[in-house]
């Protein structure tokens, strides 16, 4: 936290919402749905791309501020498995911005100890972005701070295929298929996150109350944050508002907590049922 105060103006709005903000409970991993570039950019009357191009800016600060905060993991969706579907031009102007963004960023990603991992189908990208995507996630492969997974030629129902096969291969090759039984955590442990902890909170910009298709055995108990600013308008102050309201809330896993009703005088109450 106090690599955040160091950057911000004391006194002003942002300041006072991270002071707002409680170190103790800063969530460990936070997933984000960047959406809106094109109704951005199409509100401007510009071309599309004119948004993606924009929604560069909020990514380096997204990053930044997760690393002064302390996050320990940050997955943003930059490609989904459907977004294929795209027009042809936009789709290549995509993988140039996302060889750019490498290329710029990867000092940077270095200077501050950040790893970069890909979640996805990457073997369908292009040959120059996979190469330019690879090279980044080995250099930065010994970095210990933040973690950033971008989600490219990413999809959860994918994920999980994916995450089944890899269990049976190892089955198969381990000779044990035919008594093979799957649990939770094998299948954590196979996902393209296996070994991060799930997202505390989910952020989706532009308004739309959708999962899409993104982490969807991962962010069971994430809370979720839903934002009408479009991506590229995504400023270091809303990302506090996303986690300040994080903060507020209650986290139950399904259970009970002392902010909620007492168990033991519920359980005195009768229950309004003849008994069996
Ligand atoms: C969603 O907006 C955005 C995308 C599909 C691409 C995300 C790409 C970036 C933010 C550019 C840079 C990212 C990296 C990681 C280099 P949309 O096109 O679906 O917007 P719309 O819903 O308004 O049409």
């Amino acid at each position: 936290m106090q690599d955040l105060f160091a950057v911000l103006t004391p006194g002003d709005e942002e300041w006072q919402l991270a002071q707002s903000i409680d170190p103790a409970k800063i969530p460990a991993h936070v997933a984000i749905i960047m959406d809106g570039n094109g109704r951005w950019a199409t509100m401007r009357s510009l071309p599309r791309i004119a948004g993606h191009r924009a929604g560069i800016e909020p990514v380096r600060t997204v990053v930044e501020t997760c690393a002064r905060l302390g996050v320990e993991c940050l997955t943003l969706y930059a490609f989904s498995v459907e977004n294929w579907k795209r027009p042809r031009s936009e789709v290549d102007t995509l993988w140039r911005l996302l060889r750019y963004y490498l290329k710029v960023e990867l000092p940077r990603l270095m200077r501050n100890n950040i790893r970069l991992t890909v979640i996805g189908r990457v073997e369908s990208l292009p040959v120059a972005a996979q190469e330019e995507l690879e090279s980044a996630v080995e250099r930065t492969a010994r970095n210990t701070g933040l973690r950033v997974n971008l989600a490219i030629n990413y999809g959860g129902r994918t994920e999980l295929v994916d995450a089944v096969n890899r269990i049976l291969d190892e089955a198969r090759r381990k000779g044990t298929l035919q008594k093979l039984s799957v649990d939770e955590d094998m299948i954590s442990a196979n996902l393209y996150t296996g070994g991060q902890p799930d997202p505390d909170l989910l952020i989706r910009t532009s308004g739309e109350m959708r999962i899409s298709n993104f982490l969807l055995w991962q962010i069971a108990y994430a809370e979720l944050y839903v934002t009408e600013t479009y991506w590229p308008d995504f400023k270091r102050i809303d990302f506090l508002k996303a986690v300040a309201e994080y903060q507020k809330r209650d986290r139950r896993f399904g259970g009970l907590t002392n902010r909620t009703s007492k168990p033991a005088e519920w359980m005195d109450e009768p229950l309004g049922v003849p008994a069996p």
